[in-house]
């Protein structure tokens, strides 16, 4: 199987056809998700643990319901009144964890390199579900998902990420899965919002929507991600409305069938107008949040699959090493 992984610390370690693989299992959770009876016994008998360090609704609501509809049992974390806050480090709490001997582990944590430092130290797979500003390849992927199943590809198209690119890691997951598949990125955006060292991303970088956006295939909003700011990014909310928001009137320079996207959460009237967002003929805001269960099912079930059999082999010796450290 082209799916060799035992954690899924971003995309950046995937090549080609492991997306595909992904992908493609992702395509028949969809299916199974739209049924009356949505339970498979894909994770019967593994333990899932969510430990959520940000907050968050929708990844964690996907990540946990992702886990139930497969089987696993399902423990989130309640990380605001763990020990973390009496002083316990990362390390530890992850060493305590390892010991109830948890099979698939779903990280976010504010800091970037924290979910990968975690997966050294523990004898599971680990999710990243967002670590700082490096990766969120969970995201990534159900975009990507979102996007093939539009627009019947996943290649050769343009692709438009628009506004707070310096402080996203749904950006940076996003940039590295479409360079990988062949589709031309542009960033738009003020350049105070576009990250240092952007000309080694091999996109192009617009600073004004209307040109930004000619003709291409996709937009991706992001949203302006103010609790990672410390100082005057932009003027004014009303001023970055006016000049990177997306309105019917921006969309126009796209293509006539190009799609809108955002990750959400969203501020309406502030990265993106509200009915525009609401539009079902352009907006696939809503098929971006069905495809996140699918995909992490499948991401759940293929390092499951690979866990399994790393465990087989060792005889169960390897249990409580960290093992699988192969990303
Ligand atoms: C994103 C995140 O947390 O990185 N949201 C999400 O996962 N749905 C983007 C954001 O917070 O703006």
């Amino acid at each position: 199987m082209p799916f060799s992984k035992t954690h899924l610390l971003g995309i950046e370690p995937l090549d080609q056809s492991e997306i595909i693989t992904v992908l493609d299992l992702a395509n028949e959770y969809v299916e199974l998700n739209q049924r009356e009876m949505k339970h498979s016994d894909r994770l019967s008998g593994l333990t899932q643990v969510n430990m959520f360090f940000e907050n968050s609704t929708r990844t964690q609501a996907s990540f946990e319901l992702a886990g139930k509809r497969l089987g696993a049992d399902v423990m989130n974390m309640a990380m605001q009144a763990s020990s973390i806050n009496k002083g316990e480090t990362l390390i530890d709490t992850a060493l305590a964890l390892n010991a109830m001997h948890p099979d698939l582990l779903v990280v976010r944590h504010p800091h970037s390199g924290a979910v990968d430092l975690l997966a050294q130290k523990v004898a599971c797979t680990v999710l990243n579900a967002g670590d700082g500003r490096h990766e969120h390849p969970t995201q990534a992927l159900l975009d990507a998902l979102t996007i093939r199943r539009s627009k019947g590809r996943l290649h050769g198209l343009s692709v438009a990420i628009c506004g707070d690119i310096a402080h996203s890691r749904v950006a940076r997951s996003n940039i590295i899965l479409l360079g990988k598949m062949e589709n031309r990125v542009r960033l738009v955006g003020p350049p105070t919002l576009m990250p240092a060292g952007i000309g080694e991303f091999g996109v192009e970088v617009f600073d004004n929507m209307e040109e930004g956006l000619a003709n291409v295939d996709i937009v991706m909003m992001l949203r302006l991600q103010r609790e990672r700011m410390d100082g005057g990014f932009i003027p004014s909310e009303r001023e970055y409305y006016h000049r990177y928001g997306l309105d019917s009137a921006k969309l126009t320079h796209a293509k006539p069938d190009a799609i809108v996207m955002h990750p959400g959460p969203m501020n309406r009237g502030v990265e993106i107008d509200g009915e525009l967002a609401d539009d079902i003929n352009r907006s696939v805001i809503p098929e971006q949040v069905e495809m996140g269960v699918a995909v992490r099912m499948a991401a759940m079930d293929l390092l499951a699959r690979n866990l399994k059999s790393i465990r087989n082999c060792g005889n169960g010796k390897n249990r409580n090493t960290p093992e699988g450290t192969a990303q």
